[in-house]
């Protein structure tokens, strides 16, 4: 199989001559038809240069130029070159800093060998490993980083989803557009990761033991982690068609609220009286739309008076959160406009009566 290891690089001239070394020494391993794509933005450290001395020796290595736009854009720009230039069927993705191990190269290759679409070089499966020298912070992005990925953008399957060690059959990614995937930095990793488990395909994690670079700096930057987190709500949002269903039904609520108040009033109703009735009516309608539109598909255990009752519940305690958020806000910045508080009191309130709703009131059972 033609492989293609591709190689970012932003100021990587100590570590990209070793590695290539190392990875041409693996290569003699393997039955296959092994290359390199350094993919290299235009580094001021003239990464480039030394690798264009290196092919001279290797008519197995590639170098592609670009501008620097980020992690995510150089990969894409990598991978579409080994696609369509150099016909490969399988690329890795692999950091040049000896963070990932060449000698590792062969056990994901292996996966592939047997089967597998997408095999990530995992650091947190039984067996993998961060860096004992890591520090409080490093652990804690990665493993948050991991946690958004897994149960905001919701790939609950993968343990490692930011890996960067990764080999990957292109019948798969021939199947994703880049252009949708909206990335340029690290949030690529787990951009890519979402649409290959949208396509089913097969993915194995491999453990291995990540390493802590000896020469130059991470390219981490805060950048970096902004736009991983509103990738990960995208992501959330993209495929929660039943979410945006659910705000629907929750904006009709408001017009049913407001004009059975409306109506009350017309009727002659106190309005200290007429308010809960308009909103436990809202929250009836509300629940009827949900059950037999939003969560329609849903196989739930309870019957329809026990949902109900669950809904009117969570509904309670959402109304309880919004309110707290509007008093609060109003102590705090009281030359404000209420209405101002009023909204910002929904937000909170609308995602945890979705999460509860989704997970408690209409749960999906198997059968
Ligand atoms: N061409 C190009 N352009 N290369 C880049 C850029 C860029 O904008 N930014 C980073 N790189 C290259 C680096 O030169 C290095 O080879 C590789 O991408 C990884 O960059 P590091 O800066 O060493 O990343 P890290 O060690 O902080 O992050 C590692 O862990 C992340 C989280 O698990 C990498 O493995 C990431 O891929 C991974 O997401
Ligand atoms: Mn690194």
């Amino acid at each position: 199989m033609k492989t293609v290891i591709i190689i970012p690089t932003y100021n990587e001239r100590e570590n990209i001559g070793p590695l290539i070394a190392a990875l041409q020494h693996q290569f003699e391993k393997l039955t296959h038809d092994m290359h390199v794509l350094v993919v290299d933005d235009n580094s001021p450290d003239r990464t480039a240069d030394f690798v264009r001395e290196l092919q001279a020796d290797h008519s197995n290595l590639h170098l592609l130029m670009g501008e620097k736009k980020g992690l995510g854009v150089a990969y894409i720009r990598g991978m579409l070159h080994a696609m369509d230039e150099l016909h490969a069927e399988v690329v890795f993705e692999m950091d040049a800093d000896f963070s990932h191990k060449p000698e590792d190269v062969p056990r994901l290759m292996a996966e592939i060998e047997h089967g597998a679409d997408f095999v990530i070089g995992s650091r947190y499966v039984p067996g993998g490993s961060i860096p004992k020298e890591w520090g409080l912070y490093r652990r804690l992005n990665s493993r948050f980083g991991n946690i958004v990925a897994r149960y905001l953008a919701g790939i609950y399957s993968v343990r490692d989803c930011t890996a960067g060690f990764r080999a990957i059959r292109t019948s798969i990614l021939r199947r994703i557009d880049f252009a949708k995937l909206g990335v340029q930095g690290y949030a690529f990793q787990v951009a890519l990761l979402h649409a290959v488990t949208v396509e089913k395909a097969r993915i194995v994690e491999v453990p291995v033991n990540f390493i802590d670079r000896c020469y130059g700096d991470s390219k981490l930057g805060l950048r970096d982690i902004v736009e991983f987190v509103a990738n990960a709500w995208w992501i959330r949002f993209e495929s929660s068609k039943t979410f945006i269903k659910f705000l629907a039904v929750g904006a009709t609520g408001v017009a049913v609220n407001l004009g059975f108040f409306t109506l009350l009033l017309f009727l002659g109703l106190n309005k200290f009286v007429a308010s809960p009735i308009s909103i436990e009516i809202s929250i009836i309608s509300n629940f009827l739309f949900n059950n037999y539109w939003t969560f329609r598909d849903r196989n739930t255990k309870d019957k329809t008076r026990i949902k109900g009752l669950k809904f009117n519940t969570v509904s309670l305690l959402s109304l309880i959160l919004s309110y707290g958020t509007f008093v609060t806000l109003s102590l705090f910045f009281p030359d404000v406009q209420p209405q101002v508080h009023q909204f910002i009191g929904i937000i909170p309130a609308t995602l945890i009566n979705y999460f509860l709703n989704s997970y408690w009131t209409f749960k999906h059972v198997e059968d």
